[in-house]
C-alpha cells in the first residue's frame, strides 16, 4: 500500500475554534478522520503530522523519502513565506499536493502568493476539508501513473 504523509502547518491544531467563519467548525482531529476515511477507500495509508514550527516541518519533509511515497501538505501561513519548506519539498523529490481549506485567492492579497506551490504537483484550495480529500485523490492518480 502506498504511504502518504499528511502535513498540517501552523495554527491548524486550533481548527474548530479559530476563525470558524473562514475555516469551519471541524477540529483537526475531525478533519484527519475524514482524510483517514478517504485514504481507506482509495487504498492508501496515511500518517499525520502537525507543527507550528517551520524547522520541524522541514525536518519531517527531510525524513519522508524512503518512508513515504507522497506528501499532502497544508503549509498554512508558511505557504506565503517559507522558502525553507519549499526547498525541503524540492529536495525530498516526492510528489506533493498543496491544499488549503479557504480560497487563498479570494482573501488578503498576501495569501494569494504561495512560495511552496511551485514545488508541488498542484494546489487545491477553497473547499474546506474536501480540499484534503481531493488532494488525496490527486495523489492516488499520480502514484498510479508512476506505478
Ligand atoms: C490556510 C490559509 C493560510 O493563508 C492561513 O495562514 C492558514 C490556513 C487554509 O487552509 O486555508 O493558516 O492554509
Amino acid at each position: 500500500m502506498k504511504k502518504v504523509l499528511v502535513i498540517h502547518g501552523a495554527n491548524l491544531n486550533v481548527l474548530g475554534r479559530r476563525e470558524v467563519g473562514v475555516y469551519g467548525q471541524q477540529t483537526l482531529e475531525e478533519v484527519d478522520g475524514l482524510i483517514a476515511e478517504a485514504a481507506k477507500s482509495l487504498g492508501l495509508e496515511v500518517k499525520f503530522f502537525q507543527s507550528n514550527h517551520e524547522g520541524e516541518i522541514v525536518e519531517k519533509v527531510h525524513s519522508a523519502p524512503g518512508q513515504f511515497d507522497a506528501i499532502l501538505i497544508n503549509p498554512a501561513a508558511h505557504t506565503h513565506y517559507s522558502i525553507a519548506i519549499r526547498d525541503a519539498l524540492g529536495a525530498a523529490g516526492l510528489p506533493a499536493v498543496e491544499v488549503h481549506l479557504s480560497n487563498i485567492h479570494a482573501r488578503e492579497e498576501f495569501r494569494a502568493r504561495s512560495v511552496t506551490a511551485a514545488v508541488c504537483r498542484g494546489q487545491i484550495c477553497g473547499f474546506g476539508p474536501l480540499s484534503y480529500t481531493l488532494g488525496l485523490q490527486a495523489l492516488k492518480a499520480i502514484l498510479e501513473e508512476s506505478g
